[in-house]
């Protein structure tokens, strides 16, 4: 019997070494957001090696990072201050934590650094290791603050359509993307969704942006009204929607809904998951779209993607309404064990030093303007309805027929299309929701790659273009 078995192990072991990367992950590996039956067929593309903006393949196939991997690789792939960051810290303390008054200096600092930087007054911050787990977080911060207010009925959170804010139980139900409902039992029912300010998209005829704007803060109105002002806690929104489609709202859109969520005294969360850190080109998407929220939650570009870390920031009143709660129950029930690692936050402070020391804003704002400018040509593309962004971070709208503005009939089909073509040149671009093409290269990306990027996307639009007309 033993032998048996230790036969078996041994004829799998010698087996499993003839099996490729490729045939190794179909066996092993889960992949998120893929189409996991498509993906058995497919297999991955292993991707083994990063410099610059550039990653290569595991056939050494050099790719431009034009979404900086997940919207987060800010400063490319070979940052040598970042690795020198993790290591001298890794020596010295390689692990710390936050519970119970324990602290460590890469936090203290970090967390000085962030609130000097804050685009509104904040004043306290608070450690997780994603983007999911920081809203997840505020969620609960939303709640918390209304219980020492004396206002436990304030429960309901709005979200928007196309909204992302995460994948854990309660960030997914607050995204807007019916995908990360389906069979999920989501979403939970304290979580309501309103309109997506996308004025291309869903504006009515004839509407002017305006016109447009109002219409969406009437319905948010209503939906206060509906639901009853004392039972909404929270208002999260990204200010520039990523993963949604790259959607830009009208200028007066976050005036207008803020002067509404005081007067009920609904906290506003902005989601700087991804515009946070220059992105936009400033230092926060707050400050480019008019935002003065209550909470920040931010990840990805705050270690450049090089360590997971993410924070909260609160205001001063969630904050007093936090150490009041906490006193009253005798503690702050809330932390995670990799909350305040000292390793993420060397690395977060550094990447935060790179960026002022670099100008990293500027830079975006130039190479930004530059890149909108070039993209801006594809608005006469026959597959293209919309081109739009600021910074480093764009969308390109697909469309089957510019006039009418209608979109393709099989989602994604297309902009995956377009994708295929531009990976076959070396090009990493992204399918995002409303068959858009997510532009979000590093913001270290120079013009003459800028050029690059350009020629890249609009060969893959002609072939795409040549496909679909057979
Ligand atoms: C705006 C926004 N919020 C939250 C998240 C979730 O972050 P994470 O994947 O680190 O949990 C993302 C991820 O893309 C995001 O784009």
């Amino acid at each position: 019997m033993t032998s048996d078995y230790r036969q078996k192990e041994q004829q799998q072991k010698v087996s499993q070494q003839a099996m490729s990367q490729h045939e190794k992950d179909i066996a092993y590996v889960i992949h998120p957001q893929t189409n996991l039956s498509a993906h058995e067929k497919t297999g991955p593309m292993i991707i083994n090696r990063g410099d610059g903006i550039h990653v290569y393949d595991d056939q050494g196939k050099e790719y431009i990072e034009g979404v900086s991997g997940l919207w987060c690789a800010s400063l490319g792939y070979s940052e040598e201050r970042l690795i020198n960051a993790a290591m001298e810290q890794m020596r010295a303390l390689p692990y710390g934590q936050t519970f119970a008054h324990r602290s460590n200096e890469p936090t203290i600092a970090l967390s000085e650094k962030l609130i000097e930087l804050a685009p509104v007054p904040m004043s306290k911050v608070l450690f997780q290791s994603s983007g999911s787990e920081a809203n997840d977080t505020a969620i609960k911060l939303a709640w918390y603050y209304h219980h020492a207010n004396g206002n436990p009925t304030k429960k309901k959170v709005i979200g928007r359509v196309r909204g992302y804010h995460g994948t854990g139980l309660a960030t997914a139900s607050v995204t807007g993307l019916p995908h990360m409902h389906s069979d999920f039992n989501l979403p939970f029912d304290w979580v309501l969704h309103t309109d997506c300010p996308h004025y291309y998209r869903f504006a009515k005829d004839g509407e002017t942006e305006t016109e447009f704007t109002d219409r969406l803060i009437g319905n948010i109105a209503q939906m206060i009204e509906e639901e009853g002002p004392d039972n909404i806690a929270a208002f999260f929104a990204e200010p520039i929607l990523g993963v949604g489609g790259v959607v830009i709202p009208p200028e007066d859109y976050f005036p207008k809904l803020q002067a509404l969520l005081k007067k009920h005294d609904i906290l506003l969360v902005a989601d700087e998951v991804i515009c946070g850190f220059g992105r936009t080109g400033n230092m926060w998407g707050s400050q480019t779209v008019g935002m003065e929220p209550d909470m920040i939650t931010c990840a990805k570009a705050l270690s450049a993607a090089y360590m997971p870390i993410s924070a909260v920031l609160v205001s001063n009143p969630i904050y007093q309404a936090m150490v009041f709660e906490s006193e009253t129950i005798g503690t702050f029930g809330h932390g995670y064990t990799y909350g305040g690692h000292p390793t993420c936050a060397a690395v977060a402070l550094e990447t935060l030093a790179i960026y002022q020391e670099n100008n990293i804003v500027q830079h975006v704002r130039e190479v930004g303007g530059y890149m909108q400018q070039q993209l801006a040509q594809f608005k006469d593309h026959p597959l293209v309805g919309d081109v739009r962004g600021v910074g480093l971070l764009a969308g390109i709208e697909l469309v089957k027929d510019k006039a009418t503005r209608a979109p393709f009939d099989k989602p994604q089909m297309t902009a995956g299309k377009v994708c295929n073509f531009a990976e076959q040149q070396g090009l990493l671009i992204r399918p995002i929701a409303g068959e858009t093409l997510a532009l979000a290269p590093p913001l270290i990306t120079r013009p003459e790659q800028i050029d690059i990027i350009v020629q890249k996307t609009a060969d893959a639009l002609d072939a795409t273009y040549r496909w679909l007309k057979g």
